[in-house]
């Protein structure tokens, strides 16, 4: 194989996940433009917690085919295969004029298969950082980008901007009025404000893809048009005012009332979707009796397409108490502990090893406020915890231009 010195630029941006207070579920139209039968919000959570670093290349040669392609954490992937991001680059180009080849390599900061959105992280940076090397003033045109990140996935049009972030369906068929706009930037909550606590459950059996679950609940679920003419309407401008006045009592109970009606339309749909498990149910429980006052409550809880919880809480010392509980009542098993003791059983803001977290959670036995039988009622079912709190949107750590020594097919 002959090798030629080609000239590339480079651009690396770190790109945040999001997580939905109003959930978009169901599209009104599935085509590549992927328009949402409802508005959404979110809340953009913290690069140094979880985060996709993303560096796109930009190629000193012109695809003769197609030749751009792609890695996720370490492995390529087809582009033939993964229609959406061949949909993605082919906007930046005509949205740019650019003609040449895009190479782009993404890693997730946290496991994959963990189901916390890595897609909208994901098609977040890649368009970021794809626009940026063809001349696109990113920064200054987020919401303009987040017409093509929708494309990628809708949840990614979101990721576009830090804080609190709406997603507004549009009516227009061409979906240009589609956009994502920021609510409030991550200043407008004081720095101890507003964090996330994520309970990744062991359960890793596959689950139906958003996608495939959305398509479904379209076709069949008449709570989920009820939901999307009538309620969401409301409760997405109800949201946005709450969230401008930080009046918690009622962003946390939207946001628990929002996840519970997600869920009753997978139920509705047919056949049925189940997203939350009994491990689900039971941090549901815990939270309910946390929360003394259901209309003032202490913490939130939020579950998207899958088992896992997120809990949002007011305050870092707020979540910091919700741990100590959650370890007391989904300790990690003493054979994990065996058989690994260094592992990070709670990541981010809070590590702990799974020894530790044992260790911790057999002493706060004696000062437990919580009822016997609840505790260790739900040892090993819990993988790890992640303690986060709310971010910025997705940003460009590194841009510069080499020379690569490339095959010369590729
Ligand atoms: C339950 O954005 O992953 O997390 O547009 O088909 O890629 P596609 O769907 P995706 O769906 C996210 C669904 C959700 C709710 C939400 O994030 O609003």
């Amino acid at each position: 194989m002959v090798k030629k010195l080609q000239t590339v630029r480079s651009c690396t941006v770190v790109s945040p996940t999001n997580l939905a207070l109003i959930k978009y579920w169901g599209k009104r139209d599935a085509s590549k433009l992927n328009l949402p039968l409802n508005s959404s919000v979110s809340v953009t959570l913290d690069t140094n917690d979880l985060r996709t670093t993303t560096t796109a290349y930009l190629m000193d040669s012109k695809p003769e085919v197609d030749c751009d392609r792609l890695w996720v954490n370490g492995k390529e992937v087809s582009i033939g295969e993964t229609p959406r991001t061949k949909i993605v680059m082919e906007e930046i180009r005509r949205a740019s004029g650019e003609t040449r080849t895009f190479y782009v390599v993404s890693v997730n900061s946290f496991p994959t298969a963990a189901g916390l959105a890595s897609s909208a992280a994901g098609y977040a940076a890649m368009v970021f950082a794809l626009a940026k090397l063809c001349g696109i003033d990113a920064d200054a045109r987020r919401t303009d980008l987040s017409r093509i990140a929708r494309m990628g996935s809708g949840s990614a049009s979101r990721s576009m901007f830090g804080g609190v972030v709406a997603w507004n369906m549009g009516v227009r068929p061409d979906g240009e009025d589609s956009l994502a706009e920021q609510i409030c930037d991550v200043r407008h909550f004081r720095e101890d404000e507003l964090h996330a606590v994520i309970c990744v459950a062991s359960d890793t059996k596959k689950h139906v893809s958003s996608t495939s679950g959305m398509s479904t609940s379209v076709a069949t679920s008449l709570l989920l048009k009820h939901r999307a003419d009538t309620i969401v309407p409301a409760r997405f401008e109800e949201m946005k005012t709450a969230v401008r006045a930080k009046d918690f009592d009622t962003i946390f109970t939207l946001t628990m009332r929002d996840s519970n009606q997600f869920h009753a339309c997978c139920l509705d749909t047919y056949p049925p979707i189940f997203y939350m498990t009994d491990v689900s149910r039971a941090v549901v429980r815990l939270v309910e009796q946390l929360n003394e006052k259901p209309f003032a409550p202490r913490f939130a809880y939020t579950f998207d397409a899958g088992p896992n919880a997120v809990i949002f809480c007011r305050t870092g010392s707020d979540a910091r108490e919700l741990l100590e509980v959650l370890l007391e009542v989904f300790p990690p098993s003493a054979a994990d502990v065996r058989s690994d003791g260094g592992f990070e059983f709670v990541r981010g803001r809070s590590r702990r090893s799974r020894a530790e977290a044992r260790g911790e959670a057999v002493s706060g036995l004696q000062k437990s406020t919580i009822s016997l039988d609840a505790r260790r009622a739900h040892e090993g079912e819990i993988s790890y915890f992640f303690h986060t709190g709310v971010g910025q949107g997705v940003r460009i750590v590194e841009e510069e231009g080499c020379a690569l020594d490339l095959p010369s097919q590729v």
